[in-house]
């Protein structure tokens, strides 16, 4: 574990300025992870050059595909077709990373050998049954721990048999482990979620000439297919950009663009609940980069109000909950959110430690079991943990724009998993953060 970094926030100020946010972290794995089972050399440019889409890159540096970079955001990799892995020499450490892991334990029960998979304390503290018993109906085998967390052992050689997989969460993660499994079965594997999640997986499936289907709330792969090098340009991530849509929003005499951001339709959800807000944002150069659309996104502050958040847009806003808290703690009257269970089990509880933190800092919030009702309240300074949680750790670093005291945050070490230039820009733009 690197060393303990504390921020602290003086109170305050206005963000002004444009920026260009770091590549997308759900892209940037893909990228890396058909890049290597394509057949020939693929381009990769905007890639995030950050601790989670790295895991995944050096597990396929280990598994003997040649990748260069990455450099500038660009990345080189040397495919090795769907059969060329090869098998590691020491257990992959996925280090803080839901996606490498989950998503890894279904491409890998496809292949002819046995490795495991290693993560943090974080990571191998969260649920991996969602993953391993779907997969366990495709014939995979796969140990966990007695709780069914990592570390997982995963057996090769092992002949996948297509299914019907009724997902009984909304998980990107589940469903994208499924159809990479699915491209070593035997027969269909079809995948139907509750709801829609991010889709990226299929879309990228589809520019790598991969067939995948897709009727409705169901996905459907088989091992037919094969993947053909492409060049990828991976746009800024809208999970990142967040922050700072949330922090020129609340803050005074505030005006940012952040160019080139991804808005799939499964990731907009974030824009979709600050506008009900009332938030002051448009959406400029909307345009299609390699099959996903991007836009430009300015934003300008505005008194935002409570409402309570409509349930159909958690699964398209679940990694900006911890920052739109912050938002709701600065909107008139009350802001609730229900149906959102699944943040319990992200990188921190993100209900428990979100609550916590904003109670501190003087805010009327109040944890449920899966949501958060959240008061309009003055937000004071004070001392917060983000429990090792990137987007916990950036969140409240936002919320100093509103709060009257300085506000000191422990353990933000962890920035570095998905946005280790947020200092620099949150500087650039007019936030005052030290360490
Ligand atoms: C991701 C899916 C989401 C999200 C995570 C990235 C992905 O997880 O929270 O940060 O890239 O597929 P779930 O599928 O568990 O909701």
């Amino acid at each position: 574990m690197s060393q303990s970094i504390t921020f602290t926030i003086q109170p305050g100020g206005s963000l002004r300025g444009e920026i260009r946010v770091p590549g997308d972290k759900s892209m940037s794995h893909r990228s890396i992870m058909l890049g290597s089972l394509a057949e020939g050399v693929t381009r990769v440019t905007g890639f995030l050059n950050a601790e989670d889409a790295l895991a995944t890159l050096n597990a396929f540096r280990a598994m003997g595909v040649e990748i260069e970079g990455p450099e500038n955001g660009k990345v080189v990799i040397h495919g090795v077709g769907k059969h060329g892995l090869k098998k590691p020499d020491k257990p992959l450490n996925m280090g803080n990373s839901g996606t490498s892991m989950r998503l890894l334990s279904g491409l890998l029960s496809g292949q002819a050998f046995d490795v495991e998979l290693t993560g943090d304390k974080s990571l191998e503290s969260r649920p991996m049954r969602r993953v391993t018993e779907p997969l366990a109906l495709m014939g995979a085998e796969i140990e966990t721990q007695a709780d069914g967390t990592a570390p997982l052992k995963i057996k090769g050689n092992r002949q996948l048999k297509g299914v019907h997989y009724d997902m009984p969460i909304a998980s990107a993660q589940v469903k994208s482990c499924m159809l990479l499994a699915g491209m070593y079965a035997e027969g269909e594997t079809s995948v139907t979620e509750p709801a829609p999640t991010r889709d990226h997986t299929e879309r990228m499936l589809n520019g790598f000439s991969y067939p995948v289907a897709k009727d409705g709330a169901t996905a459907t792969i088989n091992a037919d297919g094969k993947l053909t090098a492409c060049e990828i340009d991976v746009p800024s991530d809208i999970s990142s950009a967040a922050f700072f849509l949330v922090g020129a929003s609340i803050a005074p005499d505030s005006d940012v663009t952040i160019k080139h951001v991804g808005i799939n339709p499964t990731r907009t959800g974030v824009i979709d609940i600050l506008r009900l807000m009332g938030a002051n944002l448009e959406l400029l150069n909307e345009r299609s980069v390699g099959g996903e659309p991007v836009a430009d996104i300015r934003v300008q502050s505005s008194q935002l109000k409570g409402i309570d958040i409509p349930e159909e847009l958690v699964p398209l806003a679940i990694d900006e909950f911890p920052v739109l808290f912050v938002a709701a703690a600065c909107a008139e009257g009350q802001t609730r959110l229900t149906g959102a269970k699944e943040l319990r089990v992200k990188e921190s509880d993100r209900i428990q430690v979100m609550a916590d933190g904003l109670n501190a800092l003087g805010v009327d919030a109040q944890a449920t079991e899966d949501g958060m009702i959240i008061q309009q309240s003055q937000i004071g300074g004070g001392e917060v943990y983000s429990h090792d949680d990137h987007r916990i750790a950036m969140a409240f670093s936002i919320a100093g724009l509103r709060a009257n005291g300085a506000i000191t945050i422990h353990d933000c070490q962890n920035v570095n998993t998905s946005f280790p230039e947020f200092r620099e820009l949150a500087d650039q733009l007019g936030l005052n953060i030290s360490s």
